[in-house]
């Protein structure tokens, strides 16, 4: 079965920061979960060029929007490799191919009979790209989001009759999966209750986008522009694009994963754009919180912006994932915090996983030969089988069901329990009377089996760190088995070579300032 995922197309006017690092690494756990158990993944990201607030970047710089954009879109196509991110498309909207879509798009729309003529006036928030509700109940009209002052609007513009679709978007957004979490699908109920209003999708004042066919001044309003981009990105790479191919190619995406402020434009604009086009609608808008640092927002202007290129240099990629995943709910705010972040890494991944490994490989090579031991099964009741089952039971419920940081509590506790069961039984003592040979052989099977599992179960979420506990246990896991069986109880296969071990994760110093 073919699964689409997608991020953000992220806006150009800047490199990646920690919000964009953030929802790239939960899609890309969850692009690599679901290749595991056997989906067709397409793992979508890609950039979002067109509109003023690019416009105005490039001008600012003083070069042409193309040549900032093609600048941009290199760092982010860069940035995700260095980041080990395993996208499948990389979409741009400036683009040729992309262009096509947007027109064919547009046609369908505009034959529905969707599309009119009408006056656009407004308060505008460049930053954001949208209009504002209300702006005249805040005594400043500045954008919430960005603290920037909003601009007035009154043009003429092509408007799509999203009221049309009230009925169908009520049903749509009442179905429990199709926007969670539950928070986040409460915001929309109540912004459609108050009644769909129609909405612009083209622009006269902006020359860096997409031109609207038959209207010379027209360039088509970005955000209609970029949502499309899901959809081209299906066909990006062919020669032959057309709608036709991409839907054909995967359509609908079956996650949108998304930051919660521009979830109204995915959950609600977008899925009467696809149902005027008679396209289907995606099947689930996931959206996750904002980060802020040690507490505060993140901004130019307090000075607190977290560069994602130092963290990656400095701690690298393991270390920032397993902060990003398991210590925030995903669809709640997340704090990142210097102090919790070095001891987070240290107790769960240095502490715990990583002395496990270690110190059990090093009893095994010491005390077998440099080999597994035989898996002598004396005990009937085998207390850390039993652990290790209900972990991975748990564990794949609380992925299917999105519940990462939940998922990744479960490897943890497994560790946990691993290193307790070890520390209860004290192999170090038995193995000095050679009557307890058989037994110690158990024990330590047992715990190198439990690590075994713990990889596995990592190789999602911390794929480097996996790959280092696997290589440490004989690279025993194999592509050709499905990852699912694998994580069955009992495959350590008994005298087989462990290597030398390695310290797969280093401890980190808390510096004041990261
Ligand atoms: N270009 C649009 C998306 C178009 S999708 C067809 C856009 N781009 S963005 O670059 O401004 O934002 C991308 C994502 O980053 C959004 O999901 C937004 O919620 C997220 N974040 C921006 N700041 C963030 C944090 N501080 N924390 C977490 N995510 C944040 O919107």
């Amino acid at each position: 079965m073919t699964f689409v995922i997608t991020t953000p197309l992220y806006y150009v006017n800047d490199k990646p920061h920690l919000g964009s690092v953030y929802t790239t690494i939960i899609c890309d756990t969850i692009a690599r979960y679901k290749r595991l158990v056997g989906e067709d993944v397409i793992f979508i990201t890609g950039v979002d060029e067109h509109g003023l607030k690019i416009q105005r970047t490039a001008s600012e710089k003083g070069v042409k929007p193309q040549s900032h954009c093609d600048e941009i879109s290199e760092i982010f196509n860069n940035n995700w490799k260095n980041w080990d991110i395993s996208f499948d498309k990389f979409i741009r909207t400036s683009s040729n191919n992309h262009e096509f879509i947007v027109n064919e798009f547009y046609e369908r729309v505009k034959s529905s009979e969707d599309i009119y003529m009408g006056v656009q006036k407004g308060w505008y928030c460049v930053g954001c790209e949208e209009f504002k509700d209300n702006p005249e109940n805040s005594s400043t009209y500045k954008c919430p989001i960005h603290q920037k002052n909003l601009e007035w609007k009154n043009e003429e513009n092509l408007f799509f009759r999203l009221s049309k679709y009230q009925e169908q978007i009520e049903k749509i957004i009442n179905e429990p999966s199709f926007i969670e979490p539950v928070e986040r699908r409460n915001e929309i109920l109540n912004f459609v209750a108050k009644g769909l209003k129609d909405f612009s999708i083209s622009r006269t004042n902006v020359s860096w986008g997409i031109p609207v066919p038959g209207y010379d001044d027209h360039t088509f309003y970005v955000w209609f522009d970029a949502l499309l981009g899901y959809v081209s990105a299906i066909t990006s790479n062919s020669k032959d694009v057309s709608l036709k191919k991409s839907i054909n190619g995967g359509w609908p995406a079956d996650i949108h994963l998304i930051g919660k402020d521009i979830l109204r434009f995915h959950a609600v604009y977008w899925p009467a754009m696809l149902i005027s086009a008679g396209m289907k609608v995606p099947k689930k808008v996931l959206g996750h919180g904002f980060l802020t640092r040690e507490g505060q927002k993140m901004g130019k202007s307090l000075g607190n912006v977290l560069d994602p290129d130092i963290l990656l240099s400095k701690y690298g990629n393991d270390p920032v994932r397993w902060y990003l995943i398991k210590d925030i709910s995903l669809g709640n705010d997340g704090d990142f915090q210097d102090r919790r972040f070095v001891d987070i890494i240290n107790n769960d991944l240095a502490n715990t996983i990583g002395n496990l490994l270690n110190r059990t490989s090093s009893m095994s090579r010491k005390w077998f030969d440099n080999k597994v031991p035989n898996n002598t099964k004396i005990t009937i009741d085998n207390v850390l089988e039993n652990f290790a089952n209900i972990a991975v039971k748990n564990y794949i419920d609380k992925f299917e069901n999105y519940k990462l940081d939940q998922a990744a509590n479960e490897v943890l506790n497994l560790a946990i329990n691993t290193n307790l069961y070890l520390n209860d039984n004290q192999p170090w003592i038995l193995i000095k009377e050679e009557n307890n040979f058989p037994i110690v052989q158990e024990i330590i099977y047992n715990v190198l089996e439990s690590t075994r599992i713990i990889g596995l179960l990592l190789l999602p979420l911390l794929p480097n760190l996996s790959s280092k506990i696997n290589e440490q246990l004989g690279s025993i896991y194999t592509k050709e088995i499905p990852w699912e069986k694998q994580l069955k109880w009992g495959l350590l296969v008994s005298n087989s070579s462990l290597p030398k071990p390695t310290p797969i994760i280093n401890k980190l110093e808390y510096e004041k300032h990261i």
